[in-house]
């Protein structure tokens, strides 16, 4: 208790001493909801408070020996605040109906539900949005998954998760836009922007919480909950960027991580939670905590009980407790001691109120019920239109793609070529598998309307060592012209939250499938529904074409089949590095230079004495991934011009100051026979500098589409806040430098130019 007092002083002093800078967003200003909430702190009781500050699932055990009593009970005494799992209209209605009219001031529950790309209509995961490179495609995805979802009563989603990853061991990988800090920060912004609308009272919105804050995607290994270390110029330069993006979309909460933090665990940060964002970035919503994470204080060791671990976590900045049984039963008695401050309780109210007021409860706490039957039309398109774009076409040698189907046919092979359970992803809310259309039935339908002809064999399962469906597969791929193989990882046990992997291979036996069924000489397309990277080495060594498809959602079927037939050609980009081993990992493009980098074209092995031994590198593998970030084919080609610049040089004065910009542009052209979508592709490089910087950073990107034989001119503007990074005194400036800018279709290529920074 002691040290509770002491670390209670700190943050109470030190909060004086920051400035604010971040500027609120509409729903943290309205002075007579403000006004509202004072007449309310005045009349609630100490326990009506902290009850405004618990959030509890639906489903948990309650009764004597949970620590809990039952929710109906705790809602009509004011003391649950906020209930997630509850589904349905009626479930939240008739809890609602206790809250608002039995309970004594009436304050309606916050419902909430982890929405990560869709709530009926599934679109696909998220790590597949952002390979669309399409941050308006994702925001739509975001609005309907809004819309679905208040009809339900379920105005909260626990999403976007805005980790950066660069690691793809880690399960979680497939929740996030993957190892980018600026892409990370584009789409991150795009679901807040889609899932609260222009307004959060406007019925078809919904309060996002940005998740984990913060650096979980840096768990050590790979390992699910494990701890990261982040020194703070990386946490401010490439972990923290995407979450300060969401906040300035206006996003209304966000929710501490598990892991340990720099030896701090993030559910009780005061440095993360208080000085960055409340301090520093000046956020008006609320801040849950994730499930038991402040329980979890207790394991990690810096809590002897739920008591302290109550304390710490509140001190630190969590208002709102998920689970941990914390709050409920210690928070009042903290303040009766004297060892936090009511008025701190009051703060953390009037958060969570302020947003339950910005969407409307109090006016509307009701949900209509809506749309519960199914998906509308327009929704299934859409799921199809963000699943067509974010396949990642990663080899199509002699442009086997798209297919030729005139009277040909194709054996499809495979576990997840009919598996609609599958297609979902993790994650998948109310996304239900008889919404979806697999492959299977998409493309037996269109090779049919197209003279082709299907012929389909399972071949294994995902997890499975048993050949017994090896002998079918392989004569179904002899009786066919090519062969689309349907292998990858199971969403629900490999991908998403405890779910990290030690190999980065196809799993069970499907590589020994891929193997036999190559054997047969038929052209293969391989197709890999995976939640990560994996290594598919031999398969760009023996295969002719690779698309990465990811889990896409409800309209998997038809948007592959599309693909794949040439209905529309690939757009997707990758957002993570593709392993050549899992020992590489973690790996990213935008790594540093070393004193000793490893040429691009190192072999594995170096010759003996030469010169290349003593190098950043593997003696048994290369450097490079197998497919970079940002890589990406099309049934196209396209053509780079030399990267132009407006000027070569600049002032770091004037950037500083905004007063100065760079134009970087490219001549980007189809020179292939088919209209395409690019991904047009900003980098930077900056050396000279007081601290090292990375090799390349992507700074902007834009989607076009170019006609067959077309040509366009893109520009980029370049500023200071392009060209700002944390410095040797940890200021976020410009700084003199020689600057390298490439224009180019991905992290690996382009041509690049220079520009002087001077003073
Ligand atoms: C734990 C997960 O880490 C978090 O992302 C999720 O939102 C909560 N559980 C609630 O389900």
């Amino acid at each position: 208790m002691r040290l509770l007092r002491v670390l209670m002083c700190c943050v109470v002093v030190a909060a004086s001493a920051w400035a604010q800078t971040a500027s609120s967003p509409y729903w943290a200003n309205d002075p007579e909801v403000e006004a509202r909430i004072d007449t309310l702190l005045k009349q609630m009781t100490l326990d009506e408070k902290v009850g405004q500050l618990i959030t509890y699932s639906q489903g948990m055990p309650t009764g004597p020996g949970t620590g809990r009593s039952n929710y109906n009970e705790m809602v009509e005494k004011g003391r649950l605040g906020s209930i997630f799992n509850l589904t349905t209209a009626d479930e939240t209605n008739a809890m609602q109906k206790i809250a608002v009219e039995r309970s004594r001031l009436h304050i309606p529950i916050l419902f909430g539900l982890d929405i990560i790309h869709g709530f009926r209509t599934e679109f696909p995961v998220p790590l597949a949005l952002a390979a669309t490179w399409n941050p308006s495609l994702v925001e739509q995805t975001a609005r309907v998954a809004a819309r679905e979802a208040s009809h339900s009563g379920v105005r909260w989603t626990y999403s976007p998760m805005v980790d950066v990853s660069r690691d793809a061991r880690w399960g979680r990988i497939v929740e996030g836009a993957g190892e980018d800090p600026y892409l990370g920060a584009a789409i991150g912004a795009a679901f807040v922007r889609g899932y609260q609308g222009t307004k959060l009272s406007d019925p078809g919105s919904i309060a996002a919480c940005t998740k984990h804050f913060v650096g979980y995607g840096a768990s050590e290994g790979g390992r699910d909950y494990n701890s990261a270390e982040i020194s703070v110029r990386l946490l401010r330069q490439v972990y923290l960027p995407p979450f300060e993006a969401t906040l300035n979309a206006g996003a209304a909460s966000f929710m501490s991580a598990f892991e340990a933090l720099n030896g701090v665990p993030a559910s009780a940060n005061a440095f993360t939670l208080t000085q960055v964002l409340r301090k520093e970035w000046g956020f008006k919503g609320f801040v849950t905590s994730d499930w038991d994470s402040i329980g979890e204080l207790i394991p990690q060791g810096v809590a002897r009980n739920h008591a302290v671990a109550a304390g710490k976590a509140f001190l630190a900045g969590v208002d709102m407790d998920m689970e941990s049984n914390a709050y409920e039963p210690h928070l009042a008695a903290l303040v009766k001691a004297g060892l936090v401050p009511e008025s701190l309780v009051d703060d953390s109210v009037r958060r969570v109120l302020r947003v339950k007021f910005a969407l409307g409860l109090f006016e509307h706490p009701y949900a209509d019920g809506k749309g519960a039957s199914g998906i509308a039309p327009e929704d299934a398109e859409l799921a199809r239109r963000a699943a067509e774009e974010s396949f990642v076409l990663l080899r199509n040698d002699g442009g086997l793609l798209p297919l030729k189907t005139n009277g040909s046919t194709v054996a499809l092979i495979g576990p997840l070529a009919d598996d609609a359970q599958q297609m979902l992803g993790s994650w998948s809310a109310k996304g239900q598998a008889k919404d979806v259309v697999t492959l299977r039935t998409a493309l037996t339908k269109q090779l049919e309307a197209a003279q082709g002809h299907l012929i389909y064999a399972k071949g294994t399962e995902i997890l499975t060592t048993s050949e017994k469906g090896f002998s079918d597969a392989v004569a179904a791929a002899k009786k066919s012209d090519v062969v689309v193989l349907a292998l990858g990882e199971d969403a629900g046990l490999m991908t998403g939250e405890a779910s990290s992997r030690a190999h980065l291979d196809l799993p069970g036996n499907q590589q020994q499938l891929l193997e036999a069924v190559a054997a047969t000489g038929k052209p293969v397309v391989l197709l890999v529904f995976s939640g990560r990277p994996l290594v598919l080495n031999w398969a760009a060594a023996h295969v002719a074409a690779i698309m990465e498809v990811w889990f896409p959602g409800v309209q998997a079927g038809p948007a592959i089949a599309n693909v794949l037939l040439g209905a529309s050609a690939p757009s997707g980009r990758l957002t993570v590095s593709f392993p050549r081993a899992v020992g590489q990992e973690p790996l990213y493009y935008n790594h540093f230079n070393t004193g000793r980098p490893a040429g691009d074209d190192m072999l594995p092995v170096p010759p003996p004495n030469s010169g290349d031994k003593y190098k950043s590198r593997y003696v048994d593998e290369q450097n490079l991934p197998l497919y970079p970030f940002g890589y990406g084919l099309t049934y196209s080609s396209v053509a780079y011009s030399p990267t132009a610049v407006s000027v070569g040089n600049l002032s770091a004065k004037a950037l500083n100051g905004g007063t100065e910009t760079l134009t970087v542009s490219a001549e980007v052209k189809n020179t292939g026979g088919r209209a395409v979508e690019e991904v047009v592709q900003l980098y930077i490089r900056q050396v000279n500098t007081s601290v090292v910087r990375p090799v390349r950073e992507l700074k902007g990107f834009r989607k076009i589409a170019l006609a067959p034989g077309a040509s366009q001119k893109v520009e980029f503007t370049i500023g200071g806040d392009e060209l700002r990074f944390w410095n040797l005194e940890m200021k976020n400036v410009v700084e003199p430098a020689q600057l390298t800018v490439w224009v180019a279709p991905d992290s690996a290529s382009g041509k690049p130019a220079q520009v002087s920074i001077g003073d």
